[in-house]
């Protein structure tokens, strides 16, 4: 019998992608969103991509009675939650924006599930969780400091929330998949990464400076104590990291789950400096790139990176791309866009 799973925010960047992994392995899958911050387009690029018609229902996580429809609808045995605003700015600016939106979706979700009897849910968490860590790599059982914005509260406040709800309702189970530096796009270039506005993150910005889009991109400080001076992340492909959910799908349904909650590390186990990203952006796509050294930016931490062993050893999924072939389908990518 095929399996089910409702994915949340499935018209953006991670959720498209993920889709997409999810009917490669099977499962039936149906989308909502709200397109707060997507285009149906992307929903177009799933279907053509897995050749296969996906239900999409544009619908508000927090309406709680149009969400309930969905939930009338179908019949889920998982579902992913991607929904969420994720803008770490703007969070500052406008936090009731996002305790309303990343907390209220999310709620619901659950109550629903619970009404519902949809037992596996997935929580798509940050390595924003971890803050300013004393000790590198970062392992799930590194502390999880004080967040820095009210975007990376909600994010510790929706684990805690898992937690607490698979606590006390039999047979529910949460899986939260802390994501490091999600980039790239699908091979296929019919589906990637639409920031609206001004990117705030850096590939989007290097691609979008690539096609003259932006002027110049600013690397935000060359003075931390790292090898380069540039602060180090852990960039992980979107495609390695949609895949990386379809396992922590098949393991709650087929009951391989050590515990009712359970958090993994999404990432590569790798750091990579933001000059030394660029300059493999440059040679992996044979171009060259405007860029200057500006001021760091505030809230920026120096470094982190993940240890994966545990989503290694215990969902048997890996980062599988290099940082090179996910650089050379970023810039597909925005080339593809610019056609649009
Ligand atoms: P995204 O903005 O592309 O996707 C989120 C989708 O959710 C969007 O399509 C948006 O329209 C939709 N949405 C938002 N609020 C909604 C609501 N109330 N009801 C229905 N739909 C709603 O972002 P993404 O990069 O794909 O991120 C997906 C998830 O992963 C988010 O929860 C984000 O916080 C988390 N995450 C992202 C990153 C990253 O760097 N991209 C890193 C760590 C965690
Ligand atoms: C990466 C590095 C910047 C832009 C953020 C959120 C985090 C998570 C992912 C969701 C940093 C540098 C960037 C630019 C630059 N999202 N940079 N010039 O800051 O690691 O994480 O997105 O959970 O919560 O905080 O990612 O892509 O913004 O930055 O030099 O124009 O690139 O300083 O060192 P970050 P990022």
């Amino acid at each position: 019998m095929k399996r089910c799973v409702l994915v949340t925010g499935g018209a953006g960047y991670i959720g498209s992608h993920t889709a997409v992994e999810l009917v490669e392995a099977g499962y039936d899958v149906v989308l909502v969103d709200n397109l707060s911050n997507s285009d149906e387009l992307a929903v177009e690029g799933v279907r053509r991509i897995t050749g296969v018609e996906i239900p999409f229902e544009k619908v508000d996580c927090c309406d709680r009675e149009a969400f309930e429809q969905v939930f009338r609808k179908y019949r889920f045995d998982a579902v992913i939650h991607f929904a969420a605003s994720k803008a770490v700015g703007e969070s500052v600016e406008k936090p009731l924006k996002y305790y309303h939106n990343n907390i209220f979706s999310f709620v619901n979700l659950l109550e629903l599930a619970g009404e519902y009897n949809c037992p596996n849910i997935v929580f798509s968490s940050s390595a924003t969780v971890y803050g300013e860590a004393d000790v590198q790599p970062v392992t799930e059982l590194s502390p999880r400091k004080p967040a820095s914005s009210p975007y990376g509260n909600t994010k510790q406040m929706c684990e805690d929330i898992l937690r607490d709800t698979v606590a006390v309702n039999e047979g529910m189970k949460g899986i939260a998949l802390r994501y490091f530096n999600p980039f790239g796009a699908h091979p296929s270039a019919l589906i990637g990464e639409l920031p609206r506005g001004v990117p705030q993150n850096l590939v989007p910005y290097i691609t979008q400076t690539a096609a003259g889009i932006r002027e110049c991109l600013s690397v935000f400080g060359d003075d931390y104590d790292t090898p380069d001076g540039s602060c180090i992340r852990d960039y992980i492909d979107v495609v390695d990291l949609a895949r990386a959910h379809v396992v922590a799908i098949g393991r709650m349904i087929e009951g391989l789950n050590k515990e009712n909650f359970e958090i993994f590390n999404i990432g590569t186990g790798r750091g990579v400096s933001v000059l030394e990203l660029v300059r493999a952006f440059e040679r992996v796509n044979n171009l060259k790139l405007n860029y200057r050294i500006a001021p760091r930016r505030a809230g920026d931490i120096t470094l982190i990176w993940a240890d994966t062993t545990l989503a290694n050893n215990e969902l048997g999924w890996r980062a599988e791309r290099s940082l090179d072939e996910t650089l050379a389908t970023a810039w597909k990518w925005q080339q593809e866009v610019m056609k649009r």
